[in-house]
């Protein structure tokens, strides 16, 4: 396949350019259901460019080895390109140090390794944990452990109808109880982007460490952990334009250092007896096993790629596709928007009046359009906008304004068929 090089101009996305870019992933050029693939499921899973691919299948072919284990130059040779990976993944967050990068299967077990981890040294019973009723279940699920087994108080901070999250509610929940706030830094049906220095700024004046839900912002802004200056976060490859079957935790270094291991085995140990065991420094702690080796060159291409493209441009053009896709859809009749928070990611989620939302996306896949419906793993955030569902949009670098044209059509068709 020929792919153009990457050419973004910082000032200006435009569908030419666009166009360039879109040439590296191969799969956006195949029909589904006799029709051109109009792909708005990039905040489920991303696609993947030319490079991520042709990365995997090299690493396979010549350089594949277990890593961190062995004297042989393959072994070597991957652990090289294995840790290349962890110093990519630090650049990408600017993150202090790649000790700070342990790569997990996904930002679910990142989560769990977190409130296992974490939480075991850090939360007894009545301690509290805020949430925003935003969350994904991968950042509420592992907290109701920590309340299922250590008597945790899980509390709510509200958000406005726009989806903005209510700060002054947020600020009003903290106690001297407050033991951590977990909060999604973009939601992943709203698109609400929350103040997150803000936040670990007021988060920090009560003592209180903040781990913020990376798994939609790292795909559509640029991120800076440091001055954020927050504690842990959270993302994952599979959306960020790389491979499934890793995620990446980062923490500040003085926190990592005091928590003890989450899953034990191989490669995280400093030492092993039959009556005895110590653990080895971070990050090789929380690796045990295998890890993803594959899925961490993966990573570091789609990574680079994003940096080659430029994060910034990334977020230009989802917002200018936003703009106008939502522009268009406030024109439909029956359309109930949820989420206008001012400068929201690329995400629309929707519903139409009397259409369930998956026979609406069952209607749109027959014309090539790719929507996600259902409660988007938000059950917490369905119940506050009172629906069981919604329909979502959701755009990835790739996507141009004639396919949001081509939505606007398929979108009247079945609004014509279900109604
Ligand atoms: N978290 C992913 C989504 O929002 C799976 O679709």
């Amino acid at each position: 396949m020929t792919t153009h090089p990457i050419d973004f101009e910082r000032s200006r996305s435009d569908e030419p350019k666009m166009a360039a870019l879109r040439d590296h992933f191969p799969i956006l050029s195949r029909e589904v259901n006799g029709a051109s693939l109009i792909y708005f499921d990039s905040a489920a899973s991303s696609q993947k460019p030319i490079e991520v691919l042709d990365a995997m299948t090299d690493m396979q072919r010549n350089e594949y080895a277990n890593v961190h284990r062995g004297i042989h130059l393959l072994s070597n040779a991957a652990t090289e390109r294995y840790e290349a990976a962890r110093e990519t993944t630090r650049s990408f967050i600017n993150a202090a140090s790649a000790d700070e990068i342990i790569f997990t299967k996904n930002v679910t077990e990142a989560f769990n390794l977190l409130a296992y981890s974490w939480g075991q040294e850090n939360i007894s019973e009545g301690d509290e944990i805020i949430l925003s009723v935003m969350e994904h279940h991968s950042n509420i699920v592992p907290w109701h452990f920590l309340r299922e087994r250590k008597g945790a108080v899980l509390r709510w901070a509200p958000i406005c109808e726009s989806g903005v999250l209510d700060l002054e509610e947020f600020e009003r929940l903290f106690s001297p109880r407050t033991k951590l706030v977990a909060i999604s830094h973009m939601s992943n049906v709203l698109g609400t982007l929350v103040p997150l220095a803000k936040i670990c700024r007021i988060a920090h004046g009560h003592g209180v460490p903040v781990v913020a839900d990376g798994a939609q912002s790292a795909m559509h802004m640029p991120i800076d952990v440091q001055a954020l200056d927050v504690d842990f976060f959270g993302f994952t490859g599979h959306k960020v334009y790389g491979p499934s079957g890793i995620g990446v935790l980062y923490g500040k270094r003085a926190l990592l250092d005091k928590m003890p291991p989450f899953l034990g085995g191989g490669a995280m140990i400093e030492s092993v007896s039959q009556d005895d065991v110590t653990y080895g420094p971070v990050p090789d702690r929380f690796e045990a096993g295998t890890p993803p080796i594959v899925e961490a060159v993966g990573l570091d291409a789609a990574l680079k790629f994003m940096m080659e493209v430029g994060v910034d441009n990334i977020r230009d053009h989802e917002k200018t596709l936003l703009d106008y896709a939502q522009n268009r859809m406030n024109g439909l009749d029956g359309v109930t928007l949820y989420g206008t928070a001012p400068g929201k990611g690329g995400i629309i989620s929707f519903n139409l009046d009397g259409i369930h939302p998956h026979d609406l996306a069952t209607v749109l896949d027959r014309y090539g359009v790719a929507v996600r419906a259902g409660h988007h793993c938000a059950s917490p955030l369905m119940k506050r906008y009172g629906v069981d569902a919604m329909c979502r949009v959701s755009f990835g670098l790739y996507n141009t304004g004639t396919e949001v044209d081509s939505f606007m059509v398929a979108l009247a068709k079945a609004q014509r068929i279900l109604a």
